[in-house]
């Protein structure tokens, strides 16, 4: 039976591999992104399973578009991988305005408007799964990253909000929340961390796809990660 997902942020990182991974499986994606050219390089890895929605998905009406283009270019959706994220990186008391709009916006109001667009879809698809990616420091206080680790336990606490909400619908909601991991968003906030305390963003992805395929009557919650420590 064909199966096809909505990925966020699927330019770069954890989203382009999960893109990757679940088109390995079969799936035919939905990739969702800013920047075009990265999402044409791999719709050519996978030419007949990979669609693309350039959009900046905290845009007004943007989770509306990207639904539209999932029920016109797919037929419909089974899932959702809300993916896209952003930080910020610095003693809060610094932090512009702007960065603090930034992070909650894309972290956790789009999250949220994309799962809200996304339900009637999922609920006739009839076998729908809602992943939400969060990250370990939605349990952790880290100094640097008030705006950050604060978004994302909004998302662990909507996520888990919403599994309540969307159970008797027929709709599963999960999150991942995954360790550090070797990607372009360290850069982006202007930090070097060694890859050697990173996962591989392929294996954090095959997570993603390791959750679409739970038993029918068992739920996760939320998955959380840790780096494993060499021998
Ligand atoms: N890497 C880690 O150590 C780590 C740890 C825990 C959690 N996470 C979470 O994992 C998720 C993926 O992050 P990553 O590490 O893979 O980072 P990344 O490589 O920087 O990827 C971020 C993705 O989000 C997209 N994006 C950013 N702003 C957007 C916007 N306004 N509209 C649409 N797309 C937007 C980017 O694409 P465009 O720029 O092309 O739009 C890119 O594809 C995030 O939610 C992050 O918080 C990461």
């Amino acid at each position: 039976m064909e199966r096809r997902a909505i990925v966020t942020g699927a330019s770069s990182g954890i989203g382009r591999e999960t893109v990757r991974e679940l088109a390995k499986e079969g799936w035919r994606v939905l990739a969702v992104a800013r920047r075009e050219e990265r999402l044409r390089a791999l719709r050519e890895e996978f030419a007949d399973q990979i669609q693309t929605h350039v959009c900046d998905v905290t845009g007004e009406g943007a989770a509306e578009a990207v639904l539209a283009a999932a029920n016109e270019q797919l037929g419909g959706i089974d899932l959702l991988v809300n993916n896209a994220g952003t930080s910020w990186v610095g003693q809060f008391a610094d932090m512009p305005v702007a960065d603090l709009d930034r992070v909650f916006n894309l972290n956790v109001r789009a999250l949220m408007r994309l799962c809200q667009a996304a339900i009637p879809s999922l609920e006739a698809s009839g076998r729908g799964q809602i992943i939400n990616v969060a990250s370990v420091a939605g349990h952790l206080p880290m100094s640097s990253l008030a705006a950050y680790c604060s978004s994302k336990a909004a998302v662990i606490m909507f996520s888990n909000v919403l599994a309540k909400e969307l159970s008797p619908r027929g709709i599963r909601v999960n999150v991942l929340s995954p360790t550090g991991t070797d990607t372009e968003i360290f850069e982006k906030c202007g930090v070097t961390v060694d890859p050697v305390h990173l996962v591989p963003a392929p294996d954090m992805a095959r997570l993603v796809v390791v959750m679409t395929q739970l038993p029918e009557g068992v739920d996760l919650g939320e998955v959380v990660t840790q780096k494993r420590l060499s021998p």
